[in-house]
């Protein structure tokens, strides 16, 4: 058997970090290849397990490997409460863009444009694998996958193609972006291969996107508000598109 310290040392400048328990559970239930997994306290995790995750208690009680708090603490940034931790193995950039550009998508693409903060886009991942969206595309220099959006996403990238691309190789279908100027959403119905499209923090849309697109929208918000944040503009937006028809899976 495999010592689960050398595979982690081996793997860990390719791998993702699933850092604590729901992150590992999360990726596990949406199938991702989780090559090595440890904990402090195997019994603790399993019944964790048992209590919020039997469909997958099976899977985690064969990944996980109990090591020593100190040999747990020596291999992450910072312990968490649950004192798990696993490595995942990220999708390839071909199977997120086969995802995204699948002409029979049922559900929008959501694009950040330019984000600047890692925990919005954990949080905007976070939101994505909850709706059932096909996928969460970035554009500029953030890089959806850092270490701070996997921990913001909960282990949740493995529920939806996550990307970095350019608004060049944005996938197809009706580009709608949300602007406080554009036209009330109240009165839209989004279609479900929409491409969402929301701009960043500090300065809003670009220019490229904004030429882009077939339809700006607005969000309802009182005169003398300039903007909300970006993570909840996406989670109006998406609950829109699925009181106004869009099918969530069950
Ligand atoms: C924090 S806001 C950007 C604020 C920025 N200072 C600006 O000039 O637009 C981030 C993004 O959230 C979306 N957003 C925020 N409030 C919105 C609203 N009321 N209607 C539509 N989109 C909104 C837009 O996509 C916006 O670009």
């Amino acid at each position: 058997m495999t010592d689960p310290v050398d595979a982690w040392r081996r793997l860990a400048g390719t791998c993702v970090l699933l850092d604590g328990f729901h992150a590992l559970k999360h990726a596990v239930r949406f199938g991702a290849e989780v090559p090595v997994a440890v904990t402090a306290d195997r019994r603790a995790a399993l019944a964790l397990a048992d209590e919020l995750a039997p469909d997958v208690r099976g899977t985690l009680d064969a990944l996980l490997t109990e090591v020593p708090y100190e040999t747990y603490a020596s291999l992450v940034p910072r312990p968490h409460p649950t004192a798990v931790a696993a490595l995942a193995v990220r999708p390839s950039r071909q199977a997120s863009l086969r995802a995204l550009t699948d002409a029979a998508r049922r559900a929008p693409v959501v694009v950040l444009d330019q984000p600047r903060n890692l925990g919005n886009a954990g949080a905007v991942i976070r939101l994505a694998a909850g709706f059932g969206v096909a996928g969460v595309v970035t554009t500029g220099t953030l890089d959806p996958w850092h270490p701070t959006v996997v921990r913001g996403g909960a282990g949740l990238h493995f529920a939806t193609a996550v990307e970095r691309l350019t608004v060049d190789e944005l996938p197809r279908g009706p580009l709608f972006a949300l602007d406080p100027e554009g036209e009330d959403i109240r009165g839209l119905k989004l279609p479900d291969d929409a491409v969402l499209a929301f701009g960043s923090e500090r300065s809003g849309l670009s220019a490229e996107l904004r030429a882009r697109a077939d339809h700006l929208v607005a969000l309802p918000m009182r005169p003398q508000v300039s903007s909300y944040n970006l993570a909840t503009s996406v989670a109006m937006t998406l609950y829109h598109w699925s009181a106004t028809g869009g099918a969530v899976p069950t």
